[in-house]
């Protein structure tokens, strides 16, 4: 019987040294349900939320760093990489960053020094312990013409707020590399979106230096030549590249199964040589990709358990619910 003590059992990120850093994200609740997993498996750590605006900065004159701070010191205690995650994102922000006390909207000047203010705070705090910054988050639509999602960022200050954020991360920790991430990022028409972003923001001279792929992905999609093509185009432009939030969910897109309590073994075969495909496929690139960091660390928790359907039980990582090593994690390291 394999169990997460065992020493027969290899280290994940080992199998990877030659090729790139294998992350996890974490929250406080994992880094003490699974922190014997973590620390033995992974190298490198991401907070799941809790470096996010609302989690780190409630109001104007409030920041909140406790749980980010602990995390920092588990990847530190460790010996971990730690990734930044997220300085602007459409999400998980809070209200007053938009706001004068009045309830009237910010102008843009407000906008950029709130802005600035936030990401110094932040990203000096962790300097020299995060080695890399997830800056502006999902800015791009999954649908239409418009390359830019609606937001209040952008109501208010217009497109410039993307370089701006590029800008004030790196006057804060000019050594960090900087992400623009987003998810969807294999599919073609959002692939060339995010790529003319990135390639715009580099002809004004913004200092990006990487891409982030999210990586949500399932048994059936993206298809691996989609995938194949993303990291080419991404990498022609001489980024960095990340995968950043792996997981491969059991459901198709429109699968609204609740009646599962364990994956088939279908799905569990399918699983594997989708894993076995999408790493070996990662390899090829490994000089251009130099971290993929997984969302989560094993079955018993991931976000997918409540989306898209709140409750419904997904297993989409390489370690299973009492962290023993799945088929797939075999197919991987192998
Ligand atoms: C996005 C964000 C992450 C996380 C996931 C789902 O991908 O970048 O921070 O919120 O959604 O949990």
């Amino acid at each position: 019987m394999e169990n997460k003590t065992n020493s027969s059992v290899p280290k994940l990120y080992e199998a990877f040294k030659q090729s790139f850093d294998i992350g996890a994200a974490v929250n406080p609740h994992t880094i003490i349900q699974a922190g014997e997993l973590i620390a033995k498996h992974y190298n490198s750590i991401t907070a799941e939320n809790e470096m996010k605006f609302a989690s780190v900065h409630p109001t104007e004159d409030t920041y909140t760093f406790e749980q980010a701070d602990q995390i920092v010191a588990f990847a530190k205690s460790n010996g971990m990489k730690m990734r930044g995650h997220t300085l602007v994102w459409h999400n998980q922000t809070t209200e007053w960053l938009f706001q004068e006390a009045d309830g009237s909207p910010v102008s843009r000047e407000r906008l950029y020094e709130r802005l600035k203010s936030h990401i110094d705070t932040v990203v000096k705090r962790y300097k020299g312990d995060i080695y890399a910054w997830d800056v502006v988050n999902e800015v791009i639509t999954d649908e239409g013409a418009d390359p830019l999602r609606p937001s209040k960022w952008l109501d208010i200050a217009g497109p410039g707020f993307i370089a701006k954020a590029f800008e004030f991360a790196h006057e804060a920790d000019p050594k960090a590399q900087l992400f623009y991430n987003d998810y969807n990022e294999s599919n073609p028409m959002k692939r060339d979106k995010i790529y003319n972003l990135v390639k715009s923001l580099l002809e004004q001279g913004v200092p990006v230096h990487g891409i982030g792929l999210q990586a949500h992905w399932s048994l059936y999609s993206p298809g691996l030549d989609d995938i194949r093509a993303a990291i080419e185009k991404y990498a022609s432009l001489g980024l960095r590249l990340q995968l950043t939030e792996l997981d491969v969910s059991m459901f198709r897109h429109d699968d609204l199964r609740t009646d599962l309590v364990h994956p088939t073994e279908e799905m569990l075969e399918l699983q594997e040589k989708r894993y076995e495909q999408l790493f070996n496929l990662l390899r090829e690139y490994d000089k251009h990709i130099d971290a993929v960091t997984f969302w989560g660390a094993a079955d018993d928790y991931t976000w997918l358990n409540d989306f898209p359907i709140r409750g419904r039980k997904n297993w989409p990582m390489l370690f299973n619910e009492s962290h023993e090593p799945k088929g797939s994690f075999w197919r991987v390291v192998k």
